[in-house]
C-alpha cells in the first residue's frame, strides 16, 4: 500500500492558539430552512453609489454616534447612482495610458485620489420579531479598505481587499423599524501587480439566529478513513462551535443528520451541550456513513449535513453545509493522491476578474468559467493570488474541480492570521479545496531563516483549524536548504523545472507541486506578433524569459509523477500584467482561453493531452486573402496516433503524433479547405477543417443557457458571431454590434477578448434629473409653540397673506433665538412631475430644528442646523397646487428657513446604449434576469449585416432547470 505522508511535517501546538480570537463566520446555507431560527438573507440589490467622497472624513471621535455626511441614516442619497451587488467601479472608468498597466490601465489606485473612495448606501427594514435575535452583517469581499456604518454608527474598519469579514450588528439595529449601512470604501492601495477592481465586488447578506446557536462558521465537516485511503465506511467527523450570547446559562443539544447525494438520510448522531453564560463551545461529533459515494472532479457527490442547535420549546438553530466525502494526501514518489491514488493535477492559475463584469463575477459566470476550464481538460484551480469568493468554491464543489486556495499576504503575526484564519475555517468544509497556499513568489523571504520560519508558524497555525490538508507555498528560485521552499510541507514550484530531477534525488522525501508553470502568451485568432497592436500569435510558441510552451511544460511534468502535475500560467486571461507589451495593451495575453472564455489555440492542445476523448484541432483558420502561394505553418492539436493533412482534398502527409507534442506543416496558402484525418490504430477516428470565408453577412447570437431563474442575478452568456453568408465564423471580422434588450432582463457587460480593445465594458443611462426652485411666496410667523402637528397654519387653504415675506434663498436669519415660526409656501406641479419615479424636497438648512409637512402630512423632520435635510415627497403631493409648511424652533443665535428650496424629480430614464465590436470574428454579452419570469429578447444589428435575435425564458425558481 502507498505510503502516505499526510502530516509528517506538522508541528501542532493547540495551546498557542486562541481558536475564537478571529472573527468566524456562517456556514454554506444553501437557502433559509423552513421551521428554524436561522434566516440568510441577500442584501445585494438595490445599493446607492457615489464615486468621491466630498465629506472628508466623516468620524466624529469626540462622542460616540457623531457621524457626518453619508454615514448620517437621514442623509439623502437621492442622486446617487443605483447599483445592485457585486459591483465594481474600477470596470466602469475609462481606460487611461497612464494608470498602472498592471492593474490594466484603469485610472485607480496611486495617483488617482479623485478615483480612489466611493460610497454605498442601502436600508433595510426589519420585522418586529428579529427582536432578541442576533444579526450578523457578512461581507464576502471589498476591495479594499472600508468603513461600515449601521443606523450612523460606526461598526467596523475592515483592512484587505479578499478577505470575508462580518459584524455583529445586534444592538444597532432597529427591529420592527428602517435600518441604514453605509460603506465607505477605500481603493487607493494596491494588493496584487494585477487587476484588482474597486468597491463592494462579492456578496452582502445578513444572517440572523437565536440568541443560542451556531457561531458564524461554526461548523468543520470531513471525513476520514482508516490509513487515509478510502475504504469501506467513512468516519464523518463535526466540530460545532455554539454560542450563547444571553446572560444565562443555556442547555441544548446539537444533532446531525447526513443526507446522500440522492436525497436520503444516512446517519444521525447528537450530543449535548451545556453553555455559560455568555460563551462559546466546541462540540465534537462523529457518525459513520456505510459504503460512501466518494467526491472527485469526474464524479463531484456532494452530501449534506444538517447541525441544528436545540432547545425545549425553542425553534432550532438548523445550518446546512455542504461537503464530499474524500481523502488527499501527497506522496514523495507517487505526487498528489486523490482518494488514494495518484492524481495528476492538471491545474490553471486564475484571477478573479472577468470581461464585462471586471472583479464583480455573479455566480453564474462562475459556473460558466468552472465548466470553461473543464472542457479543456483543466481538473485544478489555484486562486492566484488571494482568498476566493465562497461562491467560486461552491461551482468548484458541484462541477468537479480541485482548488489550491490561496491566502495573499505572507506573515505569522496576529493580523495576517487572524485574515488567513477566516479563510480556512471559511473554506475548510469544501471538498474540492485539496491543499492551502500561504503565498505567491515572496521574493524577500524565500531564501531566508526567517522567510522558513514564517511559513513554519503560518502551516501550524493552518493545522489547528484543519488537520486535513498540507500547505504550499508559490516558489520561484531559492530551492536550497534554507527558506520556503525547505520548510514547506508541500514545496510550490514555479517554474524553473529543470534542476528538479537533481532536487528530487537530493530530496527524496520531498513533496512537490507544480503550483506555476508555462506563462505561455498568445492572443486569440492572431499568427504574427504585432507590438503596435499588442498582439501576440497564438502558435504554441511564445512565453516570457520565466516560462515555457505548453509542450515543453507538460511533457516534463507528464513524465514524473512525483510532481503532483502542477498549474498553468493561466487558465484565462486577466485585465493587467499585458506582458510583453504595455499600452496599447491592457490584458495578460496568458491565458489558455480570453478575458471571455473563447478559446485559444492551445485549449486544444490540452484537450488533448488531459482528456480522454478523441480531440482534432487545425491552426490557423484558412481566410488569408493577399497571402496565395505564400507558405503558411500548419499545425494539428490532436491526441490522434497518426494525423494526415489535406488542401482542398489532396494530401499533404501523414504524420505521427509523439505524446504531448503538436505536429506541424508549411502549407503554401491557397483558398478553400484545409482538412485533417485522425487516426488511431490505422482506423480513421475523427476529421477536421477549416475554410476560407467569405465577407461577414450576418450575426449569429447564442446563449450558453435559454432557461435562467428570475432571482435578478442568473446569467446568460451570450456568444456573438459574424458569420459568412454560409454562417461561417468570419475569422478576423471586427464589426461594431449594436445591442438592444425588452423584456425582463438587463445587460450586465460586453467583452471581445482583444487584449488592446478600450471600449466599455459598461454603460450607463444618464441620470435625469430636473429641479423645481420653491423659493417664491414664503411666508413666516412666530409662535409660541410650534410643536402642534395639528395646528391649522399647517395645513392646506390657510391663508398666511398678512404674514411676513421671507426668501429662502438668503441665509436662514429671520429668526433671533430663542424662536418658533412656521413658514409656508405653495407649490403647483403638473401630472407629468408627479410621473417621476421620486420626488425630493430639499431645504437648504433649516436652523435649529424643524418639521416639514407637505399638504398637511408630516414628510420628516430635521435636527441638524448644518445639514441640507431632503424629504422623500412623492408619496404627499397632488397635481395642482401643494402646500409646504415647515415648523421651525430657533434655539440658538439667528435661524428659521434658507439657502433655497428645492423639488427634485427623479425622472424616467431611458436605457442605456450598448454596443461593441467583434475581435477575430467574436464578442460577448451577458445578459441578466430581473426578478420577474417572462421572456427576454436581445436584438444585434450592426452595418451592412442581417441582424439577430435571441430569445431566452426567465423563469421564477421553482421552474427552472438544476
Ligand atoms: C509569475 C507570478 C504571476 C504572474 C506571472 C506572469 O511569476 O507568480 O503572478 O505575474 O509570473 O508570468
Amino acid at each position: 500500500m502507498t505510503k502516505i505522508n499526510l502530516v509528517t511535517l506538522r508541528f501542532f501546538s493547540a495551546a498557542s492558539l486562541l481558536l475564537a480570537s478571529f472573527i468566524h463566520s456562517g456556514p454554506a446555507l444553501s437557502a433559509a430552512e423552513p421551521n428554524a431560527a436561522r434566516e440568510r438573507v441577500s442584501l445585494d440589490f438595490g445599493w446607492k453609489f457615489h464615486l468621491g467622497n466630498p465629506w472628508g472624513d466623516v468620524i466624529g471621535l469626540a462622542k460616540a454616534d457623531d457621524n457626518r455626511g453619508p454615514a448620517k441614516p437621514d442623509f439623502s442619497d437621492f442622486d446617487w447612482r443605483t447599483v445592485d451587488l457585486p459591483h465594481d467601479w474600477a470596470v466602469e472608468l475609462p481606460f487611461d495610458r497612464n494608470a498602472d498597466y498592471n492593474h490594466g490601465f484603469k485610472p485607480v489606485g496611486p495617483g488617482f485620489p479623485q478615483n480612489n473612495l466611493a460610497w454605498y448606501r442601502r436600508s433595510f427594514s426589519l420585522p418586529k420579531t428579529d427582536a432578541g435575535k442576533r444579526l450578523w452583517l457578512e461581507f464576502d469581499g471589498v476591495y479594499r479598505d472600508c468603513d461600515v456604518f449601521v443606523n450612523g454608527w460606526f461598526i467596523g474598519n475592515h483592512d484587505g481587499g479578499y478577505n470575508g469579514f462580518r459584524y455583529d450588528i445586534t444592538a444597532l439595529a432597529h427591529p420592527g423599524g428602517t435600518n441604514v449601512i453605509a460603506v465607505k470604501v477605500d481603493a487607493s492601495k494596491f494588493e496584487g501587480w494585477f487587476y484588482e477592481g474597486a468597491g463592494i465586488y462579492r456578496h452582502v447578506r445578513l444572517v440572523k439566529t437565536s440568541p443560542v446557536a451556531l457561531a458564524p462558521d461554526g461548523v468543520f465537516v470531513y471525513s476520514r478513513f482508516k490509513n487515509n485511503v478510502p475504504e469501506g465506511a467513512a468516519t464523518i467527523k463535526v466540530k460545532a462551535t455554539v454560542l450563547n450570547t444571553t446572560t444565562n446559562e443555556a442547555t441544548a443539544r446539537v444533532t446531525c443528520e447526513v443526507i446522500s447525494p440522492d436525497g436520503q438520510s444516512v446517519a444521525e448522531f447528537k450530543a449535548p451541550v451545556k453553555l455559560a453564560a455568555i460563551s462559546r463551545k466546541e462540540v465534537e461529533l462523529a457518525g459513520k456513513v456505510s459504503a460512501p459515494e466518494l467526491w472527485s472532479p469526474e464524479s463531484p457527490k456532494l452530501y449534506k449535513l444538517i447541525t441544528a442547535v436545540e432547545r425545549n420549546g425553542e425553534a432550532p438553530d438548523r445550518s446546512v453545509t455542504e461537503f464530499g466525502i474524500r481523502t488527499v494526501a501527497f506522496d514523495s514518489a507517487e505526487g498528489f493522491l486523490l482518494n488514494g491514488k495518484h492524481y495528476e493535477v492538471k491545474g490553471t492559475c486564475n484571477h478573479q476578474d472577468a470581461a464585462g463584469v471586471g472583479a464583480a463575477v455573479p455566480d453564474a459566470l462562475q459556473y460558466f468559467r468552472i465548466a470553461k476550464l473543464k472542457e479543456m481538460g483543466c481538473n485544478a484551480y489555484r486562486t492566484s493570488h488571494n482568498a476566493p469568493t465562497p461562491e467560486l468554491l461552491d461551482a468548484c464543489d458541484r462541477l468537479g474541480m480541485l482548488v489550491l486556495d490561496e491566502n495573499r499576504f505572507l506573515g505569522s503575526d496576529a493580523a495576517n492570521l487572524r485574515r488567513l484564519g477566516s479563510q480556512i475555517v471559511r473554506d475548510r468544509n469544501h471538498p474540492s479545496v485539496f491543499c492551502w497556499s500561504l503565498g505567491n513568489e515572496e521574493w524577500n523571504a524565500q531564501g531566508t531563516a526567517e522567510g522558513g520560519a514564517v511559513i513554519g508558524a503560518m502551516q501550524t497555525f493552518v493545522y489547528s483549524l484543519d488537520p486535513t490538508r498540507l500547505c504550499t507555498t508559490a516558489v520561484n528560485g531559492s530551492y536550497g536548504e534554507v527558506g520556503i521552499f525547505a520548510s514547506s510541507e508541500v514545496r510550490g514550484l514555479n517554474y524553473n523545472f529543470e534542476g528538479m530531477d537533481a532536487y528530487h534525488t537530493a530530496h527524496p522525501g520531498a513533496l512537490i507541486l507544480g503550483t506555476e508553470q508555462a506563462s505561455t502568451i498568445g492572443t486569440r485568432g492572431i499568427y504574427t506578433n504585432d507590438a503596435s497592436l499588442g498582439y501576440v500569435s497564438a502558435y504554441d510558441d511564445h512565453n516570457p524569459s520565466w516560462g515555457q510552451t505548453a509542450e515543453e511544460w507538460w511533457t516534463f511534468f507528464d513524465a514524473r509523477p512525483w510532481l503532483s502535475g502542477g498549474f498553468v500560467w493561466t487558465g484565462f486571461d486577466y485585465r493587467g500584467e499585458p506582458t510583453p507589451y504595455q499600452w496599447p495593451c491592457v490584458n495578460s495575453h496568458f491565458g489558455i482561453v480570453d478575458t471571455c472564455g473563447f478559446p485559444k489555440d492551445n485549449f486544444w492542445y490540452y484537450q488533448a493531452w488531459w482528456k480522454t476523448n478523441t480531440v482534432l484541432h487545425l491552426l490557423p483558420h484558412w481566410t488569408w486573402p493577399g497571402r496565395e502561394g505564400q507558405e503558411i505553418s500548419v499545425r494539428a492539436l490532436s491526441n490522434c496516433q497518426e494525423v494526415e493533412l489535406f488542401l482542398n482534398g489532396q494530401s499533404l502527409g501523414r504524420q505521427t503524433m509523439k505524446k504531448d507534442s503538436e505536429l506541424k506543416w508549411k502549407v503554401k496558402y491557397v483558398p478553400g479547405t484545409l482538412s485533417a484525418k485522425g487516426y488511431n490504430d490505422g482506423k480513421l477516428v475523427t476529421e477536421t477543417k477549416a475554410e476560407t470565408t467569405g465577407a461577414p453577412a450576418a450575426i449569429q447570437l447564442t446563449p450558453d443557457r435559454s432557461t435562467i431563474t428570475a432571482d435578478g442575478k442568473d446569467l446568460s452568456i451570450f456568444s456573438v458571431a459574424m458569420v459568412d453568408a454560409q454562417g461561417r465564423v468570419v475569422p478576423e471580422a471586427t464589426n461594431s454590434i449594436d445591442f438592444t434588450l425588452s423584456g425582463s432582463g438587463k445587460i450586465l457587460g460586453v467583452g471581445n477578448g482583444d487584449p488592446s480593445c478600450h471600449e466599455p465594458d459598461k454603460y450607463f443611462s444618464k441620470s435625469n434629473i430636473q429641479v423645481i426652485p420653491v423659493n417664491d411666496g414664503w411666508h413666516y410667523k412666530i409662535f409660541p409653540d410650534v410643536k402642534d402637528s395639528g395646528m391649522p397654519e399647517l395645513q392646506p387653504g390657510f391663508n398666511d397673506g398678512d404674514w411676513d415675506k421671507v426668501d429662502p434663498q438668503m441665509e436662514a436669519d429671520s429668526l433671533n433665538a430663542p424662536a418658533q415660526a412656521v413658514f409656508r409656501t405653495e407649490v403647483t406641479l403638473n401630472a407629468e412631475d408627479l410621473a417621476s419615479e421620486s420626488i425630493q424636497l430639499k431645504i437648504g438648512r433649516i436652523d435649529d430644528r424643524g418639521w416639514v409637512y407637505v399638504n398637511g402630512k408630516q414628510a420628516g423632520e430635521s435636527h441638524d442646523w448644518a445639514s441640507s435635510p431632503a424629504f422623500d415627497v412623492k408619496p404627499l403631493l397632488q397635481a395642482g397646487q401643494n402646500t409646504i409648511a415647515v415648523a421651525v424652533i430657533n434655539t440658538d443665535g439667528v435661524g428659521g428657513i434658507g439657502r433655497e428650496v428645492n423639488l427634485r424629480f427623479l425622472k424616467k430614464v431611458e436605457p442605456p446604449e450598448w454596443r461593441r465590436s467583434a475581435f477575430n470574428g467574436l464578442a460577448q454579452i451577458l445578459v441578466q434576469s430581473d426578478q420577474q419570469p417572462g421572456e427576454i429578447k436581445l436584438t444585434a444589428v450592426a452595418d451592412g449585416l442581417s441582424p439577430a435575435t435571441a430569445v431566452i425564458q426567465s423563469v421564477s425558481e421553482d421552474q427552472a432547470p438544476n
